[in-house]
Protein backbone atom coordinates (compact mmCIF):
# COMPACT_ATOMS: atom_id res chain seq x y z
CA UNK A 1 0.00 0.00 0.00
CA UNK A 2 1.39 3.55 -0.71
CA UNK A 3 -0.53 6.66 -0.18
CA UNK A 4 0.00 9.51 -3.00
CA UNK A 5 2.55 12.07 -2.28
CA UNK A 6 -0.53 14.56 -2.52
CA UNK A 7 -2.30 12.60 0.48
CA UNK A 8 1.00 12.69 2.41
CA UNK A 9 1.87 16.34 1.93
CA UNK A 10 -1.97 17.45 3.03
CA UNK A 11 -1.98 15.28 5.97
CA UNK A 12 1.20 16.49 6.83
CA UNK A 13 0.36 20.03 6.48
CA UNK A 14 -3.24 19.77 8.35
CA UNK A 15 -1.76 17.86 11.42
CA UNK A 16 1.54 17.40 11.48
CA UNK A 17 3.88 14.22 11.32
CA UNK A 18 3.00 12.79 14.94
CA UNK A 19 0.15 10.05 14.75
CA UNK A 20 -0.88 7.81 17.73
CA UNK A 21 -2.76 4.47 16.67
CA UNK A 22 -3.98 2.07 19.28
CA UNK A 23 -3.68 -1.56 18.77
CA UNK A 24 -0.76 -1.18 16.46
CA UNK A 25 0.53 -4.66 16.93
CA UNK A 26 -1.63 -6.83 14.47
CA UNK A 27 -4.46 -6.18 11.61
CA UNK A 28 -5.61 -3.12 10.78
CA UNK A 29 -3.33 -0.89 13.20
CA UNK A 30 -0.85 -2.75 12.36
CA UNK A 31 -1.29 -2.17 8.82
CA UNK A 32 -1.92 1.81 9.28
CA UNK A 33 1.13 2.28 11.64
CA UNK A 34 3.58 0.34 8.67
CA UNK A 35 1.89 2.62 6.08
CA UNK A 36 2.32 5.62 7.86
CA UNK A 37 6.02 5.08 9.26
CA UNK A 38 6.74 4.49 5.30
CA UNK A 39 5.37 7.84 4.74
CA UNK A 40 7.54 9.39 7.05
CA UNK A 41 5.13 9.98 10.07
CA UNK A 42 6.53 9.35 13.53
CA UNK A 43 4.52 7.27 15.68
CA UNK A 44 3.31 6.25 19.32
CA UNK A 45 2.20 2.74 19.03
CA UNK A 46 0.28 1.14 21.50
CA UNK A 47 -0.58 -2.84 22.47
CA UNK A 48 -0.52 -4.93 25.25
CA UNK A 49 2.00 -7.37 23.58
CA UNK A 50 5.50 -5.81 24.22
CA UNK A 51 7.62 -7.63 22.48
CA UNK A 52 5.57 -7.36 19.40
CA UNK A 53 5.29 -3.93 20.21
CA UNK A 54 8.85 -3.17 20.61
CA UNK A 55 9.74 -5.08 17.59
CA UNK A 56 7.69 -2.85 15.36
CA UNK A 57 8.79 0.21 17.25
CA UNK A 58 12.32 -0.58 16.19
CA UNK A 59 11.66 -1.41 12.88
CA UNK A 60 9.99 1.72 11.95
CA UNK A 61 13.28 3.71 13.89
CA UNK A 62 15.49 1.41 11.40
CA UNK A 63 13.82 0.67 8.52
CA UNK A 64 12.10 4.00 7.91
CA UNK A 65 14.06 6.85 10.22
CA UNK A 66 11.26 8.32 12.01
CA UNK A 67 10.63 8.57 15.54
CA UNK A 68 8.55 6.20 17.61
CA UNK A 69 7.35 5.81 21.10
CA UNK A 70 5.85 2.37 22.36
CA UNK A 71 3.21 2.43 24.91
CA UNK A 72 2.44 -0.97 26.24
CA UNK A 73 -0.46 -1.39 28.15
CA UNK A 74 -3.83 -3.08 27.91
CA UNK A 75 -6.30 -0.06 27.54
CA UNK A 76 -9.11 -1.63 29.20
CA UNK A 77 -7.81 -0.41 32.53
CA UNK A 78 -8.24 3.37 32.80
CA UNK A 79 -4.35 3.58 34.61
CA UNK A 80 -3.30 2.38 31.14
CA UNK A 81 -5.24 4.66 29.16
CA UNK A 82 -3.99 7.42 31.98
CA UNK A 83 -0.57 5.90 31.24
CA UNK A 84 -0.54 6.33 27.83
CA UNK A 85 -1.89 9.83 27.84
CA UNK A 86 1.16 10.87 30.25
CA UNK A 87 3.93 9.52 28.48
CA UNK A 88 2.51 10.90 25.13
CA UNK A 89 1.53 14.42 26.35
CA UNK A 90 4.78 16.03 25.67
CA UNK A 91 4.46 15.40 21.55
CA UNK A 92 2.53 17.46 19.11
CA UNK A 93 0.51 14.47 17.88
CA UNK A 94 -2.00 15.76 15.36
CA UNK A 95 -3.83 12.38 14.25
CA UNK A 96 -5.56 9.77 16.91
CA UNK A 97 -6.42 6.56 15.73
CA UNK A 98 -8.75 4.61 18.12
CA UNK A 99 -8.03 1.02 16.59
CA UNK A 100 -7.75 -1.40 19.96
CA UNK A 101 -10.87 -3.37 19.86
CA UNK A 102 -11.99 -7.18 20.18
CA UNK A 103 -15.51 -8.75 19.80
CA UNK A 104 -17.08 -11.71 20.87
CA UNK A 105 -20.17 -13.93 19.78
CA UNK A 106 -22.76 -16.07 20.39
CA UNK A 107 -25.49 -15.84 22.97
CA UNK A 108 -25.11 -13.26 25.14
CA UNK A 109 -27.44 -14.68 27.88
CA UNK A 110 -24.15 -17.84 27.86
CA UNK A 111 -21.36 -15.07 28.14
CA UNK A 112 -18.86 -14.54 30.70
CA UNK A 113 -19.99 -11.19 31.62
CA UNK A 114 -16.36 -10.44 32.84
CA UNK A 115 -15.18 -10.32 28.93
CA UNK A 116 -18.40 -8.75 28.21
CA UNK A 117 -17.81 -5.84 30.03
CA UNK A 118 -14.14 -5.68 29.58
CA UNK A 119 -14.81 -5.58 25.96
CA UNK A 120 -17.05 -1.93 26.79
CA UNK A 121 -14.43 -0.94 29.16
CA UNK A 122 -11.64 -1.11 25.59
CA UNK A 123 -14.29 -0.43 22.56
CA UNK A 124 -16.10 2.83 24.76
CA UNK A 125 -14.47 3.51 27.84
CA UNK A 126 -11.41 3.94 26.55
CA UNK A 127 -12.32 5.49 23.37
CA UNK A 128 -14.39 8.29 25.14
CA UNK A 129 -11.52 9.50 27.36
CA UNK A 130 -8.78 9.38 24.62
CA UNK A 131 -11.52 11.79 22.59
CA UNK A 132 -11.94 13.51 25.54
CA UNK A 133 -8.52 14.19 26.29
CA UNK A 134 -6.95 14.85 23.09
CA UNK A 135 -9.78 17.30 21.48
CA UNK A 136 -9.13 19.65 24.49
CA UNK A 137 -5.59 19.09 24.01
CA UNK A 138 -5.90 19.79 20.10
CA UNK A 139 -7.91 22.84 21.15
CA UNK A 140 -6.11 24.49 24.12
CA UNK A 141 -2.89 24.24 22.09
CA UNK A 142 -4.61 25.94 19.04
CA UNK A 143 -3.72 22.93 16.62
CA UNK A 144 -5.92 21.29 14.13
CA UNK A 145 -5.90 17.74 14.16
CA UNK A 146 -8.03 14.26 13.23
CA UNK A 147 -9.73 11.52 15.59
CA UNK A 148 -10.11 8.19 14.02
CA UNK A 149 -12.51 5.75 15.42
CA UNK A 150 -12.49 2.42 14.49
CA UNK A 151 -16.35 1.69 14.02
CA UNK A 152 -17.56 -1.56 11.88
CA UNK A 153 -20.34 -2.68 9.34
CA UNK A 154 -22.24 -4.22 12.58
CA UNK A 155 -22.28 -0.37 13.65
CA UNK A 156 -25.41 0.49 11.85
CA UNK A 157 -27.86 -2.45 13.21
CA UNK A 158 -28.24 -5.03 16.49
CA UNK A 159 -26.66 -8.43 15.48
CA UNK A 160 -28.35 -11.42 16.62
CA UNK A 161 -25.33 -13.30 18.43
CA UNK A 162 -22.80 -10.44 18.60
CA UNK A 163 -25.13 -8.13 20.24
CA UNK A 164 -23.06 -6.12 23.28
CA UNK A 165 -20.17 -5.96 20.35
CA UNK A 166 -22.58 -4.55 17.38
CA UNK A 167 -23.85 -1.98 20.61
CA UNK A 168 -20.23 -1.21 21.58
CA UNK A 169 -19.34 -0.23 17.67
CA UNK A 170 -22.93 1.41 17.74
CA UNK A 171 -21.53 3.53 20.65
CA UNK A 172 -18.16 4.45 18.81
CA UNK A 173 -20.13 5.13 15.35
CA UNK A 174 -22.30 7.39 17.02
CA UNK A 175 -20.05 9.38 19.06
CA UNK A 176 -18.03 9.80 16.19
CA UNK A 177 -20.99 10.95 14.39
CA UNK A 178 -21.88 13.60 16.57
CA UNK A 179 -18.50 14.73 17.57
CA UNK A 180 -17.42 15.61 14.12
CA UNK A 181 -19.90 18.05 14.20
CA UNK A 182 -19.33 19.33 17.43
CA UNK A 183 -15.43 19.70 16.79
CA UNK A 184 -15.87 20.55 13.32
CA UNK A 185 -15.77 24.52 14.44
CA UNK A 186 -12.38 23.91 16.19
CA UNK A 187 -10.14 22.52 13.12
CA UNK A 188 -10.53 18.67 14.71
CA UNK A 189 -12.03 16.22 11.91
CA UNK A 190 -13.62 13.21 12.86
CA UNK A 191 -13.06 9.83 11.07
CA UNK A 192 -15.52 6.55 11.78
CA UNK A 193 -13.89 4.07 10.00
CA UNK A 194 -16.64 0.94 9.48
CA UNK A 195 -14.67 -1.87 7.96
CA UNK A 196 -16.71 -5.42 6.91
CA UNK A 197 -15.11 -8.74 7.55
CA UNK A 198 -11.15 -8.02 7.81
CA UNK A 199 -8.93 -10.95 8.01
CA UNK A 200 -6.30 -10.42 11.22
CA UNK A 201 -6.49 -11.61 14.63
CA UNK A 202 -9.80 -10.36 15.36
CA UNK A 203 -11.83 -13.38 13.95
CA UNK A 204 -9.96 -15.94 16.63
CA UNK A 205 -10.44 -13.91 19.65
CA UNK A 206 -14.41 -13.65 18.51
CA UNK A 207 -14.22 -17.03 17.82
CA UNK A 208 -15.73 -16.47 14.51
CA UNK A 209 -15.20 -18.08 11.24
CA UNK A 210 -15.58 -15.36 8.66
CA UNK A 211 -16.31 -16.29 5.09
CA UNK A 212 -14.66 -13.85 2.35
CA UNK A 213 -12.77 -11.15 4.09
CA UNK A 214 -10.64 -8.14 2.88
CA UNK A 215 -7.16 -7.92 4.13
CA UNK A 216 -6.13 -5.42 6.55
CA UNK A 217 -4.11 -3.52 3.40
CA UNK A 218 -7.62 -3.27 1.40
CA UNK A 219 -9.30 -1.30 4.58
CA UNK A 220 -6.11 0.76 5.81
CA UNK A 221 -5.60 2.89 2.35
CA UNK A 222 -9.34 4.14 2.22
CA UNK A 223 -8.96 5.03 5.53
CA UNK A 224 -5.90 6.91 5.50
CA UNK A 225 -7.40 8.82 2.23
CA UNK A 226 -10.84 9.45 3.91
CA UNK A 227 -8.81 11.54 6.78
CA UNK A 228 -10.24 15.10 6.81
CA UNK A 229 -12.45 14.70 3.83
CA UNK A 230 -15.18 12.54 4.97
CA UNK A 231 -16.95 11.76 8.50
CA UNK A 232 -17.59 7.98 7.81
CA UNK A 233 -15.77 5.81 5.19
CA UNK A 234 -16.98 2.33 4.54
CA UNK A 235 -13.42 0.78 3.24
CA UNK A 236 -12.77 -1.68 0.59
CA UNK A 237 -15.32 -2.88 -2.34
CA UNK A 238 -17.06 -5.84 0.09
CA UNK A 239 -17.36 -3.51 2.91
CA UNK A 240 -19.66 -1.32 0.24
CA UNK A 241 -21.45 -4.14 -1.29
CA UNK A 242 -22.50 -5.11 2.15
CA UNK A 243 -23.65 -1.78 3.62
CA UNK A 244 -25.22 -0.61 0.35
CA UNK A 245 -27.40 -3.89 0.01
CA UNK A 246 -28.46 -3.89 4.00
CA UNK A 247 -29.25 -0.77 3.36
CA UNK A 248 -32.24 -0.97 1.23
CA UNK A 249 -33.78 -2.83 3.96
CA UNK A 250 -35.87 -1.34 6.56
CA UNK A 251 -34.30 -2.11 10.47
CA UNK A 252 -35.85 -5.59 11.51
CA UNK A 253 -35.01 -6.76 7.94
CA UNK A 254 -31.17 -5.42 8.20
CA UNK A 255 -31.13 -7.11 11.54
CA UNK A 256 -32.31 -10.77 10.23
CA UNK A 257 -30.18 -10.51 7.17
CA UNK A 258 -27.47 -10.06 10.25
CA UNK A 259 -28.70 -13.04 11.91
CA UNK A 260 -27.93 -15.05 9.15
CA UNK A 261 -24.84 -13.72 8.62
CA UNK A 262 -23.42 -14.43 12.96
CA UNK A 263 -25.34 -17.91 12.30
CA UNK A 264 -22.57 -19.05 9.36
CA UNK A 265 -19.68 -16.66 11.52
CA UNK A 266 -20.42 -18.89 14.65
CA UNK A 267 -21.94 -22.54 13.51
CA UNK A 268 -18.62 -23.96 14.44
CA UNK A 269 -19.42 -23.03 18.19
N1 LIG B 1 -11.41 -7.70 11.71
C1 LIG B 1 -12.65 -7.32 11.44
O1 LIG B 1 -13.42 -8.06 10.80
C2 LIG B 1 -13.13 -5.96 11.88
C3 LIG B 1 -14.25 -5.42 11.25
C4 LIG B 1 -14.72 -4.18 11.65
C5 LIG B 1 -14.08 -3.49 12.65
N2 LIG B 1 -12.99 -4.03 13.25
C6 LIG B 1 -12.35 -3.26 14.34
O2 LIG B 1 -11.05 -2.91 13.93
C7 LIG B 1 -10.21 -2.78 15.07
C8 LIG B 1 -8.93 -3.55 14.83
O3 LIG B 1 -9.23 -4.92 14.69
P1 LIG B 1 -8.33 -5.95 13.88
O4 LIG B 1 -9.22 -6.65 12.93
O5 LIG B 1 -7.12 -5.31 13.38
O6 LIG B 1 -8.01 -6.98 15.07
P2 LIG B 1 -6.66 -7.53 15.67
O7 LIG B 1 -5.77 -8.05 14.63
O8 LIG B 1 -7.09 -8.45 16.77
O9 LIG B 1 -5.97 -6.22 16.30
C9 LIG B 1 -6.44 -5.65 17.49
C10 LIG B 1 -5.38 -4.73 18.06
O10 LIG B 1 -5.90 -4.19 19.29
C11 LIG B 1 -4.99 -4.47 20.35
N3 LIG B 1 -5.71 -4.75 21.58
C12 LIG B 1 -6.61 -5.72 21.80
N4 LIG B 1 -7.02 -5.70 23.07
C13 LIG B 1 -6.35 -4.69 23.67
C14 LIG B 1 -6.34 -4.14 24.99
N5 LIG B 1 -7.11 -4.65 25.96
N6 LIG B 1 -5.53 -3.10 25.26
C15 LIG B 1 -4.72 -2.60 24.29
N7 LIG B 1 -4.71 -3.05 23.02
C16 LIG B 1 -5.51 -4.08 22.73
C17 LIG B 1 -4.20 -5.69 19.88
O11 LIG B 1 -2.90 -5.69 20.44
P3 LIG B 1 -2.44 -6.64 21.64
O12 LIG B 1 -2.99 -8.00 21.39
O13 LIG B 1 -0.94 -6.55 21.57
O14 LIG B 1 -2.99 -6.00 22.86
C18 LIG B 1 -4.10 -5.45 18.38
O15 LIG B 1 -3.00 -4.63 18.10
C19 LIG B 1 -11.03 -3.24 16.26
O16 LIG B 1 -11.53 -2.13 16.94
C20 LIG B 1 -12.16 -4.04 15.63
O17 LIG B 1 -13.31 -4.04 16.42
C21 LIG B 1 -12.48 -5.25 12.88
Amino acid sequence: MSTSKKTVNRLKKNYGTWILITGATSGIGKELATHFAKSGFNLVITGRRVEELNQLSAEFKDVYKVQTLAVPGDLSLESDVDDLLIKSNHLPIGIVILNAGYGTSGKLINADLKTELNMIDLNCKSVLKMVHHFSNKMTSESRKGALVLLSSMVAFQGVPNAANYAASKAYVQSLGEGLARELKPMGIDVLCAAPGPVASNFSKRANMKMGASLSPKDVAQPIVNAIGRRNTVLPGLLTKVLVYNLRLLPRWGKIRIMEKVMHGFTKHQ
